[in-house]
């Protein structure tokens, strides 16, 4: 059991369950999610970088929120993001904004990136082979007296049959 999944059984407090909401709410509205009135959500607990076997494939949406900064080789994860989708698939990543290091408690472990600068992730989601990057507001967390705030990353990997950057049919 790793570090994460014994902090998960008394994460749910009211803070992170506000920024878990803001951010829902940014991803409905940056994905249309909601108007597609999605049911066959299934929830796929892995690792990308780290789990044995073949990595995983086949799937339409990836969500995440305050991960990317726990990952070290942010190239990689993207990349692996990537591989798992299906030809059109789509990511929605909120994460912090490039901060000072004051988020987290100093004897905090685990913590890779003191938030990201956004044009920064835009390239590393172009170079994983993502186009439709859009980076916006997600939402903020008030902490200590002061505000982070967190960006959403969306980005479509291209239809099969059509490579990055080539324009997609009219209507698609
Ligand atoms: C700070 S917690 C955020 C939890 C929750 N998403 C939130 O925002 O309240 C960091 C999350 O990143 C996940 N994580 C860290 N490294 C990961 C990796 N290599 N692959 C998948 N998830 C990872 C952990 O499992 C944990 O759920």
């Amino acid at each position: 059991m790793t570090s994460f999944d014994e902090r998960a059984r008394e994460w749910d407090s009211d803070e992170h369950i506000a920024t878990a909401t803001a951010v829902a709410k940014a991803i409905r509205s940056a994905e249309k999610v909601q108007q597609r009135g999605l049911t066959n959500v299934r929830v796929a607990d892995l690792d990308l970088l780290g789990d044995p076997g073949p990595p995983p494939r086949g799937f339409d949406l990836v969500i995440s929120q305050l991960m990317l900064h726990h990952v070290s080789d942010t190239a990689a994860l993207l990349r692996a993001t990537n591989e798992a989708l299906v030809p059109g698939g789509r990511i929605a990543m909120a994460d912090l904004d490039a901060e000072d290091g004051t988020f987290h408690d100093p004897a905090a472990e685990g913590i890779h990136h003191r938030g990201f600068p956004r044009e920064t992730l835009r390239s590393l989601a172009a170079d994983a082979g993502f186009e439709d990057i859009h980076l916006g507001d997600a939402t903020a967390i008030p902490r200590n007296g002061r505000t982070y705030p967190l960006f959403l990353l969306t980005a479509r990997k291209p239809d099969a049959g059509r490579r990055q950057g080539e324009a997609a049919q009219p209507g698609l």
